[in-house]
């Protein structure tokens, strides 16, 4: 009811087209760019001047003249926008906004993890702290992780953190000795397959297509795995009309802009609750983007010396990639 009044309401839409164009405004001021992740809500990712996945946000910021970046996404990934740029201000909405597969990894254990298997590469996921990344060979993301692991001699073991589905799927993909730290999220492995074979059911000319940080039944079930990217390409090159799509709903933005004609129907979650939503996107608002462009803060600040040995594991990425 509220929200329904909230939209409809005339000065409500006036105040929020002011905060569009301050925040416009700002940009230009700043030389700011805006990088928003796929995640974020529509209205951000409206205002932003690149959306992506985590692999085109990172090609995005180690390429961008701008002289401030504004990530309207999460902690880890305005981190790996500011390793790239040591030297412009990066300032990330809400400082709050984290993820649960990165607070998986706390770096002190995951330093022992790798202290116990000496002789394996370490391949990490880029959901993971600047420490973590610090402490990898390499870094990955849900695009690239595949092409990454194949260029590894066979002979060579590997330690893949901290998303224990996409190790998973990629250990079963590659055939390869992978040790995987014990690590998930929130989002994805809260969808329901007895909900997802309902929704089959009453829908069976649908493709379902998934996250690879979804459990492995919804994997087995699926008829398309892959990064956001990956997902939003394959809705728009399919000849199909319909999808259920299992990764957070904030997606279905693009996609159904992308191709108005076309049904899509998010995945449920087990419980009735909003959980295919990512808590820790969702704490970035319009109202937030506006006023850490106005204070320039929150910003992101982190150890030279840390940010120089996260570095080394994230351009291997971008080489390899
Ligand atoms: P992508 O790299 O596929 O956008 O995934 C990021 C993420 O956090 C998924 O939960
Ligand atoms: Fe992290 Fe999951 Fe949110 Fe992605 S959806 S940012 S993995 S908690």
């Amino acid at each position: 009811m509220i929200d329904v009044l909230s939209h409809t309401d005339p000065k409500l839409h006036a105040l929020q087209l002011d905060l569009k164009e301050e925040i416009l405004h700002l940009k230009k001021e700043l030389n700011a760019v805006i990088l928003a992740h796929y995640y974020q809500e529509s209205e951000i990712q409206d205002l932003a001047d690149f959306v992506g996945d985590s692999l085109d946000l990172s090609r995005r910021a180690a390429s961008t003249n701008a002289d401030v970046i504004v990530f309207a996404g999460v902690h880890f990934m305005a981190e790996t926008a500011k390793i790239l740029n040591p030297l412009k201000q990066v300032l990330l909405p809400d400082i709050e906004a984290g993820c649960s597969l990165a607070d998986s990894c706390p770096a002190a254990q995951f330093k022992a993890f790798r202290q116990l298997h000496p002789d394996h590469i370490s391949i990490t996921y880029i959901n993971c702290s600047a420490e973590v990344k610090a402490l990898s060979d390499i870094i990955c993301t849900s695009s690239n992780a595949e092409k990454i692991i194949n260029q590894i001699p066979v002979e060579r073991p590997i330690l893949f953190s901290p998303d224990r589905n996409l190790g998973a799927y990629l250990q079963k993909k590659t055939n390869r000795d992978m040790l995987l730290w014990n690590g998930s999220c929130i989002v994805h492995e809260t969808f329901s397959e007895r909900k997802i074979i309902g929704l089959q059911i009453e829908h069976p000319e649908a493709k379902l297509i998934a996250h690879p940080e979804c459990e492995e039944p919804i994997l087995r079930r699926a008829d398309f795995v892959g990064s956001t990217s990956a997902l939003l390409k394959y809705t728009q090159s399919s000849p199909e009309k319909e999808f259920i799509v299992a990764t957070e709903v904030g997606i279905l933005h693009q996609m159904q802009k992308a191709c108005p004609n076309k049904i899509f129907i998010p995945a449920p979650p087990d419980e009735n609750c909003a959980c295919n939503e990512c808590p820790h996107m969702k704490r970035n608002t319009v109202e937030k983007l506006y006023s850490c462009m106005k204070n320039r803060q929150p910003e992101i600040i982190l150890d030279a010396l840390l940010m120089k040995r996260a570095l080394t594991p994230i351009h291997r990425m971008l080489e390899m990639s």
